[in-house]
């Protein structure tokens, strides 16, 4: 039978221009190129899971706007699932400005838009559908009594969960998290979900420790270049990352997300899938932009086969 993964998330607009610095107040600066690209952590990790050849059913909000129909379409060229996205009228759908400067480096804004409208109805509507799936992700780009409702609905389900509690949230309730299967925070995210500090290896190692003391199983710290640590209450390992020039980092951590989410629910093999995932999210880094960095399944294949000595 096919494993079936839900995302219950956002989808953006990427608005990504190129720059040298960012102006300083009052300045007007010249930059030197921009585009457009989809984006939201939500709809990155479903496009992710697809493009590996996962069967992926995507629960977001789009505008009735034109942002909103080019989303829809590019998750349906992305064959995601589409039956529970909805249109809200009067609302615009979420966007991104994005700058990404000449090491790699990106800063972000977001306007949720039509993504604050995901309702813990949304969920109960899909139910149905919800309960035939694997796995369902999630990120913090819509509003947390959704996050919280799904958490509760796939505990009492029986099915496996992802939080990436990104982009940081400071009210996020610890306590509302707990049942999820997997918590993936990068350091900054952990810092303000335990409120401890996340400067060092031994620091983020406490820091997950105490999350897995208050009853979540497995914590997966995203580190940026230095790759992710994966924290159980027997594991403590690093995951090394793929080391490549970085072009744009933007929707990394998505791509990691993603393809972690699509080799997991295939093989139930942790550490072999977040080191798979590790590779996709190094590849993704080599190309400009956030999904249209995104590998195939054929072309990731054939990149990882290129990767053997
Ligand atoms: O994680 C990267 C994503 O964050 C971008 O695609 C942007 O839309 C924001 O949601």
């Amino acid at each position: 039978m096919a494993h079936r993964i839900a995302v219950v998330g956002s989808n953006m607009t990427d608005l990504v221009t190129s720059i040298i610095r960012m102006p300083a107040p009052g300045e007007t600066l010249e930059a030197p190129s921009f585009f457009m690209g989809f984006g939201g952590k939500g709809a990155n990790q479903a496009v992710a899971a697809a493009r590996l050849g996962a069967d992926v059913m995507m629960l977001t909000k789009v505008g009735d706007d034109v942002f909103g129909q080019s989303t829809i379409k590019n998750l349906k060229d992305n064959g995601v699932d589409i039956s529970h996205v909805g249109i809200v009228a009067g609302k615009s759908s979420g966007v991104a400005p994005i700058f990404v400067d000449e090491s790699g480096e990106n800063s972000i804004l977001i306007i949720k838009g039509a993504n604050n409208e995901l309702k813990p109805a949304d969920i109960d509507a899909a139910a149905e559908d919800l309960k035939g799936c694997d796995l369902i992700l999630m990120q913090l780009e819509v509003p947390l009594e959704t996050v919280y409702h799904t958490i509760a609905f796939a505990d009492r389900h029986g099915i496996e969960t992802i939080l990436n509690p990104a982009p940081a949230a400071p009210d996020l309730d610890p306590k509302q998290v707990v049942k999820a299967t997997f918590l993936v925070p990068n350091e900054t995210e952990l810092a303000l979900l335990t409120g401890m500090p996340t400067g060092t290896d031994a620091e983020i190692e406490t820091a997950a420790r105490s999350l897995i003391d208050k009853g979540i199983r497995t914590v997966i710290v995203t580190l940026g270049s230095r790759g992710a640590r994966l924290i159980t209450a027997d594991i403590s390992t690093l995951i090394e990352p793929l080391r490549v020039k970085p072009k744009d980092t933007t929707g990394a951590g998505d791509a990691f997300i993603g393809s972690f989410a699509r080799y997991y629910v295939e093989s139930r093999e942790l550490e072999a899938s977040l080191r798979k995932a590790a590779l996709y999210a190094g590849d993704s880094i080599t190309r400009e932009g956030t999904q249209k960095s995104y590998a195939t399944a054929k072309e990731f294949d054939g990149f990882v086969a290129r990767l053997q000595p």
